[in-house]
């Protein structure tokens, strides 16, 4: 596959010795990469209305995944996420206010995109206890609240989760198309799903909208992400699509970033896939042999249940620490692993060395408590006086944090919320001191 942006640095790095533009490094200094990191000079094309060697990139990107147009944005999937939002309230459908149907494990940028766009979260909770991250929303569940109240203009899942949980995306499709309504995925964590045996990408699932964190499960730069339009989703879409992401980007995007999508591209083209698909084989095996279920959905990344070990999920990550390694996350009831193609086969070996003998013992996993009392809308919460105060003095105030998370992943409490005993102690468990909450109320 062709490399536009990355080409046409190559040959600008080679042909200019004074760089009379920004940025101020003038292609100089001790990072090692300023060479690379260009502006929008003549021919470098512009990420807000792309036309040459940006466009090309995207062209081809949008070629591996098969969308209408894939765009690319270097402020990761909390800025696509905002987009997406934007996007479907502009062209909601007719009759539709500013509610939006959300799994309640939405990322913190659909709170501070519901802020800062004015809209109505009305969230889908799990209807049985399930574990921190994750939010299964069953078909059923989905269609009794689209029937429920004043019509939302769009439904938005997470998939994958944290934990590598995914959502029925077929099922929740075809419910949100039943009823007229686009259905939006924040596939962050998912990049990679194009890219197996079997294609589990939320675009080729039925989703209108999607993001994925490119940086996350492929091999771009932290920032670099996707914004997908599917192939039958509104054609407006792809034409409103630059003007969404320029409202939450900068206009002087990283071209390290860019140089970075575009070579990801040419690796997908390349052999990459295979290799992906081989590394999904060595961690269902590695799961396998830890006597854990292998990771289905997000096949890439092995959640494991420190309980299994009689142990809890930081002190496995501190065995991994002894030997050089570092887990993506781990909490008291989970170490999350997230492998790839780039790694080789040696973390798979480490993990089998570092980790204890199995122990099972018995632990019932942390879950979301009941949600506290709904007092303000995101924007009202986000753009109200704020004081910073300790868990516990806490109780009965307004959160005014967009999602109070500790790793990123656990909103226990959203912001316009009132909080509650329940997860005021949910809270500390989890090692949060401090809070910003509305000031008076
Ligand atoms: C589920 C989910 N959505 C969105 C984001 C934001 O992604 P990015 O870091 O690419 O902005 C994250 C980041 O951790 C995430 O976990």
């Amino acid at each position: 596959m062709s490399t536009p942006i990355c080409d046409f640095v190559q040959d600008y790095c080679r042909s200019v010795t004074f760089r009379l533009h920004m940025p101020g490094h003038k292609g100089r200094g001790e990072l090692g990469c300023e060479a690379l990191d260009i502006t929008e000079v003549p021919g470098a094309d512009d990420l807000a209305c792309p036309e040459g060697v940006i466009l090309a990139s995207e062209e081809n990107t949008t070629e591996l995944f098969g969308s209408r147009h894939t765009f690319y944005a270097a402020g990761g999937s909390s800025q696509c996420v905002k987009a997406m939002l934007h996007l479907a309230y502009l062209f909601r459908p007719e009759g539709a206010g500013n509610r939006i149907l959300a799994a309640r494990n939405a990322h913190k940028s659909f709170l501070h995109g519901c802020a800062l766009l004015g809209l109505e979260p009305v969230w889908l909770r799990p209807e049985f206890p399930s574990p921190l991250c994750s939010c299964p929303v069953s078909p059923g569940a989905l269609d009794l609240a689209l029937d429920a109240g004043e019509r939302p203009f769009a439904v938005y899942i997470t998939s994958p989760d944290y934990l590598g949980g995914v959502q029925d995306i077929p099922a929740l499709a075809e419910a949100c198309h039943r009823h007229g309504l686009p259905l939006l995925v924040d596939n962050a964590h998912g990049a990679y799903l194009k890219f197996l045996e079997r294609s589990r990408h939320p675009l080729d699932l039925g989703a209108d909208l999607c993001c994925d964190s490119a940086h996350k499960t492929l091999s771009a730069l932290t920032g670099a992400a996707y914004l997908h339009v599917a192939r039958d989703a509104m054609a407006a879409y792809e034409a409103e699509a630059r003007r969404s992401l320029a409202a939450f980007g900068s206009s002087s995007p990283s071209y390290l970033i860019l140089q970075s999508l575009d070579l990801c591209a040419d690796r997908l083209d390349k052999d990459y896939p295979a290799l992906i698909q081989e590394t999904a084989r060595r961690v269902a095996a590695l799961a396998r042999e830890l006597g854990i279920d292998p990771p289905l959905g997000d096949p890439l990344k092995l959640a494991i249940p420190a309980a299994d070990f009689g142990c809890t999920g930081f002190e496995l990550a501190s065995c991994l620490r002894g030997w050089r390694a570092v887990a993506e996350y781990a909490d008291a009831d989970w170490l999350v692993l997230m492998f790839s193609p780039l790694l080789g086969s040696d973390a798979c070996n480490i993990v089998r060395r570092a980790l204890p003998q199995r122990r099972p013992s018995p632990r019932r996993p942390l879950s979301l408590p009941a949600p506290g009392e709904k007092v303000l809308s995101p924007r009202e919460a986000l753009l109200a006086r704020r004081v910073s105060l300790p868990v516990s003095e806490c109780v009965g105030r307004v959160c005014a944090d967009a999602a109070v998370s500790c790793p990123p992943a656990i909103p226990v409490a959203v912001c316009g919320e009132r909080i509650t005993p329940e997860a005021a102690r949910l809270m500390e468990a989890l090692g949060i001191r401090e809070l910003s909450v509305v000031y008076g109320a």
